[in-house]
């Protein structure tokens, strides 16, 4: 949801060409979080002083891909694109329109006023941001767009002309901006006023600081430190951590997330809510208004232990289809190091402090967005059995407005790829503060639920960077698995199915692997179906989150009509919907729902209907009453769904294709949903 990236380099000399194609390249692999719009600001001048060149910014925006932007940027021919800046801010943004449509006016960098005095780059919304704008015009600024960013860039710029002393930093100066500002943000500023100098800060989003260095960095652990901080060093309010010595060079790197950082460097600074980030002279600093119970005193410098291979298209045609096809190696990494085949056992790290206090607990809330909560729905049923426990399934937005009652006794899970969804993070403070213990269910190493939950399991899927969820999906359900084999392992009663799942799980990859094989066969079905404006897709039992899953996949790539229907439902109302012309897709395994999912089948024949039907691949009973099958392999019931659910992914794959969508950036969808 807006990728921000900013890169500063100082004492390190880069053309323009340099500068330009490094902000591009962060921009392009931020693309998914946006894409209806971009732009950048970078130094304008083009003389040899690069403190002379600060002192005017240069802004280029376009609608559309960050393509569009690159063709932009050879258009403008007046640039010196070989003059060489020694040090240098350039800031970047890829846009998802909240506020007023696709337009260069609307995309960011958002400035203060025609000289660009200061700039932004916002992900996120501002909410009082019509109290900010009216206040402005009052005192005489005149706005170019429709954004809520723009109240911010100039906003800044009315304190910085309105400051009490000529010394105000550039940091101080956007803590005082932050501190009149409601909703989420995360900013990065550039101004004239403050040549060669970056400040970034997040409230409700990510950011994370890239460092790159060829001497060895002053420290591992940048502390905080507080406007009336009398640390060592600390003696004057905001002067702040030194971090590389004068003179030395150095060069930052502001992220929302780490694959725009990774080709770059592998050490990383997670910025935590209302930090604020400077780079000035060089030196990085970080400092808070205030401290606040629970604050850590320092922010680490992380080594990052993706691959720049993990975030590239390989040989696909898109991302989805690589993360569809990565699915079985995705799953083993969700299990190395903690399920043993051997001894039927399982260890999760991030929860054996707390399994104790989970085991006591009253009941489960699996609380999730989108296919994460299709992830909760469809492992729901085996954690109710392993860990005999209550276990309701939330969508956080709902569980939310219903101010669903948690208590002390609660155990709480926030299941998210980006661990930055802001409704599940919402639910997340919203749990903690009565006082539940949260877990956190992570792709994201760093993310927000990563670090604000109690305890977690990373699900180790590897980035996800298709806007459309399938391999976390995946991953998510086998880590969801684990977790319920943990909560019974001492059980004597439960070992004959704990074995039985355990031994599902080893032979997983393999079977994944052999759905992936009936590829061609899905891309036929496809073909058939490209043109149809809607899709029914049936089942019960373990199946219902793939039928839910399998319609939202299909919706949100194809912009097919398509609905996920609880076939225990059908004759209170679906099956109306059921003719010789509607597809209709059925899920049909041998498990306790069998025979009943048998008469759905038998309910659409006698309308007509010519369902599709994924069964077991021996399942001829089912094959006779089909107008065509997908016979997937047979695997312990509870675990079905992870093999279910991968024909669908590949079908709403080769229905985008064959309907002319681009699969990796569906209409008005972005990944990593951070505004409410
Ligand atoms: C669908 C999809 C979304 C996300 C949802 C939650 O393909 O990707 O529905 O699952 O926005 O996102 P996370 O898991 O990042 O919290």
């Amino acid at each position: 949801m807006c990728g921000i990236f900013a890169y500063l380099n100082y004492h390190v000399p880069r053309t323009r060409r340099e500068i330009l194609e490094i902000l591009l390249k962060g921009l392009l692999r931020l693309e998914y979080r946006g894409y209806d719009s971009a732009g950048v600001g970078i130094d304008g001048g083009n003389g040899k002083e690069w403190e002379a060149n600060a002192r005017s910014i240069q802004l280029i925006k376009q609608s559309g891909k960050v393509k569009a932007l690159d063709d932009e940027i050879t258009k403008q021919q007046d640039m010196d694109m070989d003059v060489e800046f020694d040090v240098h801010l350039g800031i970047a943004h890829t846009r998802w329109a909240t506020h007023g449509a696709p337009s260069p006016v609307n995309s960011h960098p958002q400035r203060s006023d025609k000289s660009n005095e200061f700039i932004v780059i916002h992900n996120g919304i501002i909410t009082n941001y019509k109290d900010l704008r009216k206040f402005l015009e009052s005192k005489g600024y005149e706005f170019e767009s429709e954004t809520d960013t723009e109240t911010i860039a100039k906003l800044v710029k009315y304190m910085y002309d309105n400051r009490e002393s000529e010394d105000l930093s550039f940091a101080t100066l956007v803590e005082r901006v932050t501190q009149q500002l409601e909703g989420a943000f995360v900013l990065v500023f550039k101004s004239v006023h403050y040549p060669g100098e970056a400040v970034g800060t997040r409230r409700g989003g990510p950011l994370l600081i890239g460092v790159k260095s060829d001497h060895k960095l002053s420290t591992d652990h940048i502390p905080i430190l507080y406007r009336s901080c009398t640390l060592l060093n600390c003696c004057v309010s905001n002067v702040l951590y030194c971090m590389s010595p004068d003179k030395k060079s150095v060069e930052y790197y502001f992220a929302s997330d780490a694959s725009a950082v990774i080709e770059h460097t592998n050490r990383v600074i997670f910025l935590e809510d209302d930090d604020v980030a400077a780079v000035t002279n060089g030196r990085l600093t970080i400092h808070r208004i205030k401290r606040t119970a629970g604050d850590h005193p320092a922010r680490a410098i992380q080594t990052l232990q993706m691959e720049l291979q993990q975030i590239m298209k390989g040989n696909y045609s898109s991302f989805m289809q690589k993360e569809i096809f990565e699915q079985p190696e995705s799953v083993v990494n969700t299990m190395r190091g903690r399920v043993n085949f051997d001894d039927n056992t399982v260890i999760l790290g991030g929860l054996k402090d707390h399994i104790k206090e989970i085991q006591r607990c009253r009941r489960l809330i699996l609380i999730a967005c989108g296919t994460s909560y299709h992830a909760g729905v469809a492992t729901r049923q085996v954690l109710e059995e392993l860990t005999e426990l209550p276990v309701m399934v939330e969508l956080a937005s709902d569980f939310l407005d219903r101010n669903t009652p948690v208590f002390r006794d609660d155990v709480c899970f926030f299941i998210s790829q980006s661990g930055e969804t802001a409704d599940s993070l919402m639910a997340l403070h919203y749990c903690k503060e009565r006082g539940a213990l949260t877990v956190g269910v992570t792709n994201t190493v760093g993310s927000s639920i990563s670090r604000e939950t109690d305890c977690g399991v990373h699900i180790n899927a590897g980035p996800e960077i298709g806007v459309a969820s399938t391999k976390a999906y995946t991953s998510q359900f086998v880590a969801l698995i684990m977790f319920a084999l943990l909560m019974c392992d001492d059980r004597i009663s439960m070992q004959p199915r704990r074995r039985e799942i355990i031994q599902g799980l080893r032979v997983l990859p393999d079977l994944i692997k052999e759905v992936l094989s009936l590829d061609d066969e899905i891309q036929r079905l496809a073909a058939e179906l490209y043109q149809q404006k809607s899709v029914l897709i049936m089942g019960r039992g373990y199946h219902y989150a793939t039928c839910l899953e399998g319609a939202l996949k299909i919706k949100e790539i194809t912009y097919m009509h398509s609905e996920g229907i609880l076939a225990g439902e059908l004759k209170h109302g679906p099956l109306a919907l059921v003719d010789k012309l509607m597809p209709v897709i059925m899920i049909i395994m041998r498990d306790h729902t069998y025979t009943k999912c048998q008469n759905a089948l038998q309910q659409v024949v006698a309308r007509s209907g010519r369902p599709i039907v994924i069964c077991d691949k021996d399942d001829y009973e089912t094959a006779k009453s089909s107008s065509r099958t997908i016979k997937v392999p047979h695997c312990v019931d509870c675990l079905q769904g992870v093999l279910s659910v991968i024909p669908l992914q590949l079908l709403s794959f080769h229905l985008a294709v064959l309907r002319g969508f681009d699969v990796d950036f569906p209409r008005n969808l972005a990944k990593s949903v951070t505004v409410e």
